[in-house]
């Protein structure tokens, strides 16, 4: 299947590792110009190498997520950089942490917001598009119970309504709109690695909840996300996509 991405320009929040580094991997790999933002220079410099491999333009910078002005600088810049826009991807997040006040705070300044402004700067270079889409990452935890009371999940469920509310408004100026919630997913230096050492019964019992017996991969969630994101999706519109591996117990109707 041609997903018709070559030559779109594609800004990632957040590729510089784990999953949004997947999509960041495929979306080169399918021939489409990337922007990234993450904190670390040392991890936009090395993507910056991998990208290169597949002979598209790259744009990277060192963000602070929770710094608006800068999250909004870095879609201009990345606009700029790429000459134009077609795909905004947000996938940065501060992960999860508990429900103590400062997480709250936390998980809405980073993963809300940093979504709602980058989609606010982005709309008027996607609305120029030929195949504009939005994906929004959520997750799993925001509609399954999941380990603890948490502010993360709850500011993703946030996200995902959001999500829905603007693939309506959009939908009539032909932008798409999607949201994709992964499941527990594991990859070199992923938060679940560190529970896997650190707090191994939650680890165990979330691998006993998979069908499986074992964790998704950044690959395969970015598979899934880079097929929505893509012009082959065109009537997926304000889809909210479990890639969960079947953690989920509950039925979708
Ligand atoms: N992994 C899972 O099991 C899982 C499950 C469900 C949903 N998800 C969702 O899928 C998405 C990707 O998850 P992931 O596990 O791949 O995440 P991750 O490994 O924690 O990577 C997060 C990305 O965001 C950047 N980032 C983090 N905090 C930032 C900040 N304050 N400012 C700027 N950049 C920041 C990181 O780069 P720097 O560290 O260099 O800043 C990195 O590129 C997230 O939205 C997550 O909520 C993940």
């Amino acid at each position: 299947m041609d997903l018709r991405l070559k030559g779109l320009k594609v800004a990632v929040t957040g590729g510089t590792r784990g999953i949004g580094n997947a999509i960041v991997h495929l979306l080169a790999d399918e021939g489409c110009d990337i922007a990234t933002c993450g904190r670390a220079p040392e991890r936009i410099d090395a993507v910056a190498r991998d990208v290169a491999a597949a002979g598209v333009r790259f744009h990277g910078e060192t963000v602070q997520g929770r710094d608006g002005d800068a999250m909004r600088q870095w879609v201009r810049n990345s606009i700029k950089a790429l000459g134009g826009l077609d795909i905004f991807v947000a996938s940065l997040s501060a992960g999860g942490g508990s429900d103590e006040e400062r997480y709250w705070y936390r998980n809405f300044e980073i993963d809300l917001m940093s979504a709602v402004r980058g989609v606010e700067e982005a709309l008027p270079t996607l609305r120029q598009s030929q195949n504009p889409s939005i994906l929004i990452l959520g997750t799993m935890a925001a509609s399954e119970t999941f380990v603890a009371p948490m502010a993360y999940n709850a500011i993703k469920a946030a996200l995902i309504t959001w999500s829905k509310q603007l693939s309506q408004q959009l939908a009539p100026e032909g932008i798409r709109v999607n949201c994709l919630s992964p499941g527990p997913t594991m990859f070199k230096g992923s938060n679940w690695e560190m529970i896997r050492v650190a707090r191994s019964r939650i680890y165990d019992n979330a691998v006993r909840q998979q069908p499986t017996r074992r964790m998704g991969t950044a690959e395969e969630i970015a598979k899934a996300a880079v097929f929505l994101a893509s012009p082959a999706a065109s009537w997926c519109n304000g889809a909210h996509l479990l890639v969960d591996g079947g953690y989920s117990k509950r039925v979708s109707f």
